[in-house]
C-alpha cells in the first residue's frame, strides 16, 4: 500500500513535497521561523534529501516522515511547511498518563509528531491551522490511519500552542524539570478510534447519531465514516 502523501489541496493552500528549485523560499522559512542560518547550499542538500526520502520510502513501504511544502494557491508562494516527525514523548510524566499509584517516569515512546512553520510575512491568516487540519484529514488519519498525533512546543512557543488548540488538541505541560526539552505537547486522538469505543461501550446502532457525534470533530474526514 502506497504510503507517499499525494498533493493535497485546501480552499487556500496546496501541501505538497519539496523539490528542485524550492531551496531558496525553504532557507528563507527556515532562517524565518527557527533564526538558523543555513546556507543556499545547506538548503539545496535539505531539499534532495526530502525529494529522495519519498522514493526510500515508498521503496521501503514506510510512511512518508518528513516536511512538506504550504503553497498559496492564487499566488504559488511557499509560506511555510507542515510535516510529520518521530516524536518521542515521555508520558509517563503525566499522572493521567500512568497508572495509579506509580512514580513518574520519562521512558520514552515514539508518536506520530506534527512539524509547522509560516514564512513571518504570512503569519497569523490561519495557514499553519488550514493545513495542519488537512495534513491530519486526508494524510495522518485517512492514509496512515494513526491512532492519535502529538505535537511538542516549548512553554513559551503560545502561538503554536494555539494552533494546538485550534486543531482540537488536548494539551498538557510537563509538570516535571526533566527531561528538559519536554515541555508542552497537544494530543489528538483519531476520533475513530473514540467513536468505536463509544459504540461498544453504548452498544449504539444508531450510527446517525454517532455521525452527529463526529461531525463536531474537526479532524475526521467524513468519508471514513462507512469503514467504522
Ligand atoms: C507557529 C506558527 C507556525 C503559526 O503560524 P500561523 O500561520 O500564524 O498560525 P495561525 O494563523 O493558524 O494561528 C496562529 C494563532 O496564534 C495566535 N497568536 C499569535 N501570537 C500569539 C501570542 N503571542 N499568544 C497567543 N496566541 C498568539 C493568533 O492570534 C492565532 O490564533 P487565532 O486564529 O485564534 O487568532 C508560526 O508562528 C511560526 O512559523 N512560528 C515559528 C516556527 C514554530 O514555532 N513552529 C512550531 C515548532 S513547535
Amino acid at each position: 500500500m502506497p504510503l507517499r502523501l499525494e498533493t493535497i489541496t485546501t480552499e487556500r493552500l496546496v501541501i505538497r513535497g519539496f523539490r528542485p528549485g524550492d531551496e531558496a523560499d525553504r532557507q528563507l522559512l527556515i532562517h524565518e521561523a527557527f533564526e538558523l542560518n543555513e546556507s543556499l547550499e545547506d538548503a539545496r542538500r535539505w531539499v534532495n534529501w526530502a525529494f529522495e526520502s519519498d522514493n526510500f520510502h515508498d521503496l521501503m513501504a514506510q510512511p512518508a516522515y518528513g516536511d512538506y511544502a504550504v503553497v498559496r494557491r492564487d499566488t504559488g508562494e511557499l509560506v511555510g511547511s507542515v510535516g510529520l516527525v518521530p516524536t518521542m514523548i515521555p508520558w509517563g510524566v503525566f499522572p493521567e498518563f500512568r497508572p495509579a499509584n506509580t512514580p513518574a517516569h520519562t521512558f520514552t515512546t515514539p508518536e506520530y509528531g506534527l512539524f509547522w512553520a509560516v514564512r513571518t510575512h504570512a503569519r497569523g491568516r490561519g495557514y499553519a491551522t488550514e493545513a495542519a487540519k488537512a495534513f491530519i484529514q486526508k494524510y495522518v488519519c485517512g492514509v496512515l490511519n494513526a491512532a492519535r498525533v502529538v505535537a511538542m512546543t516549548e512553554f513559551e512557543n503560545k502561538k503554536s500552542q494555539r494552533v494546538m488548540e485550534k486543531l482540537g488538541m488536548r494539551l498538557y505541560r510537563n509538570p516535571q524539570p526533566d527531561p528538559f526539552w519536554f515541555q508542552v505537547v497537544g494530543v489528538l486522538d483519531n476520533p475513530l478510534v473514540r467513536i468505536m469505543a463509544l459504540k461498544a461501550r453504548s452498544k449504539a446502532e444508531n450510527l446517525a447519531d454517532l455521525r452527529k457525534i463526529l461531525d463536531q470533530v474537526p479532524s475526521v474526514p467524513p468519508e471514513d465514516y462507512d469503514a467504522l
